[in-house]
């Protein structure tokens, strides 16, 4: 594999700063005015391939690590790290399923809707495609020690490449109460090191960023822009489920706002390579009850203006937020965040691609969540927040019954099982319970288990009823 490495750099996103450094160094903000930063290449000196189909022969190489990880054997669309540096352990061989069972659900007929099925990587959620390209480049830099704030999957991800190199030891913060089981369980038995901070998810990212500062430790969430181009290997993964076709609508759901900035990226470069012609659109689906993004966006009408974005109103937006005391609060707990920390990178993503934001209730994301399930996938609830937004977007008329449209499972179903069980047993009083304070109050389509006694006739009545 042809590996140039020197032509990467990284780049400040700020219109008016655009300061550039090396991609040996790790800073993970502007150290000149603290904006985020972007890694950029010089493509007139990359090795690209003339067009997309020829990435399609390195699919099958299982001797090559480089070639059958999802994310590097799209390695000269993402050329900052040499061989020598990249780890991995397979991540990214996940398919684009046609899902002709949910279209109906979603309003869109067959052959209309698929499902980009993240849930198949390693550490069952889309963080491996970042975390892969991250820890690449913590051994490019010499990390000796990493860190993450999590709502669960990062530090699941982080916790698995931590454990398999060894080299990278990690620290994961994670708030107290709200993470699932599955993915806690994940950190726990990689063996990194998990702080339950008495906190929320926005209050460890907050955190995590000061502890990697003043301890110089390499921070893997995503404002790390490494992680993100590992991501934008998904997209080319749906490219290629298309036969290197442009779908009409990539749906994502919207937490920290990484994978939304990532694939906005993705397509933005590959248009300006000429490797294809237009990008689709981005529609980003927030949780109704962390709505930052949707709010941002839809009420307040902030945009990235070709990076003339304004700041003063965003930081006036978070002013507001913090004197009403609002907190994120949903079941969706993958995206229970309030400061999305690449929130100017979506905004950005968003204005390349003709992009749009939805909210979706937790009702709509356990009864969307319910139907990918019974559509013979299954995936945790934030992930469902992309079907349960394409159903609404179809309903008001914004996606097109004709549009082709693919929705990214970001997480597996077996992450939050509780989430899954509450919905199909319980009813009336006891959902309440469990989950009235979240509005939902139904499971309309709930598949109830049917308790019978341990009597032949009795359990073949049971089967026949
Ligand atoms: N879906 C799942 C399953 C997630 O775990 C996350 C984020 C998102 C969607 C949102 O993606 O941040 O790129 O907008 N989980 C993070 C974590 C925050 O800590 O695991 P995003």
């Amino acid at each position: 594999m042809d590996i140039r490495t020197d032509v990467a750099y990284q780049q400040c996103i700020g219109a008016k700063c655009g300061a550039t450094f090396a991609v040996t160094e790790s800073i993970f903000e502007c150290p000149k005015c603290g904006d985020l930063l972007d890694v950029r290449y010089d493509w007139s000196r990359a090795s690209l391939p003339k067009r997309l189909a020829d990435f399609e022969a390195k699919w099958a190489r299982q001797d090559d690590p480089l070639a059958f990880s999802g994310v590097w054997r799209f390695h000269e669309l993402i050329p900052f790290a040499g061989r020598e540096h990249i780890m991995t352990v397979g991540e990214g061989r996940t398919i684009l399923q046609r899902a002709d069972r949910v279209a109906p659900f979603a309003g869109l007929a067959a052959g209309k809707l698929f499902l980009q099925y993240e849930g198949l990587n390693p550490s069952g959620s889309f963080k491996d495609n970042g975390m892969t390209a991250a820890f690449s480049h913590a051994r490019l830099v010499g990390a000796s020690r990493a860190a993450c704030a999590s709502t669960g999957n990062t530090s699941a991800s982080v916790a698995l490449y931590s454990a398999v190199d060894g080299r990278v030891p990690a620290v994961v913060l994670v708030g107290s109460g709200k993470i699932a089981y599955g993915k806690l369980a994940q950190a726990l038995d990689y063996g990194v090191r998990v702080l339950q901070v008495q906190g929320d998810f926005d209050a460890c990212m907050h955190r995590v960023k000061e502890v990697a500062k003043q301890l110089n430790i390499y921070l893997m969430n995503s404002v790390n822009p490494f992680r993100l181009e590992g991501q934008k290997t998904i997209m080319y993964r749906i490219l290629e489920g298309l036969g290197w076709e442009v779908p009409d609508w990539v749906v994502v759901p919207g937490g920290n706002l990484g994978n939304s900035s990532a694939f906005g990226k993705a397509f933005r470069e590959l248009v300006e390579t000429g490797l294809i012609k237009r990008p689709p659109r981005l529609a980003v689906i927030n949780a109704a009850g962390a709505d930052t993004l949707y709010r941002v966006v839809n009420e307040e009408k902030i945009a990235w203006q070709g990076g003339r974005v304004d700041d003063a109103r965003i930081a006036a937006f978070y002013t507001q937020m913090d004197a009403e005391n609002r907190r994120a609060k949903t079941l969706a707990s993958a995206i229970e965040i309030n400061r999305p920390v690449n929130l100017k990178k979506c905004l950005r993503a968003l204005e390349w691609t003709g992009g749009i934001v939805e909210k979706v209730t937790d009702q709509e994301i356990l009864d969307a969540k319910a139907q990918v399930g019974a559509g013979g996938f299954g995936c945790e609830p934030a992930s469902a927040a992309g079907v349960a937004g394409v159903r609404k977007l179809r309903a008001a008329g914004v996606i097109g019954a004709g549009e082709r449209v693919v929705c990214v499972l970001t997480g597996h179903a077996l992450k939050d099982p509780h989430a899954t069980v509450a919905y199909h047993t319980k009813a009336g009083a006891a959902l309440a319970e469990d989950y009235g304070e979240y509005g939902v109050r139904t499971a309309a389509y709930a598949n109830r288990p049917v308790a019978v006694e341990d009597n032949l006739e009795k359990i073949i009545a049971a089967i026949q009823s």
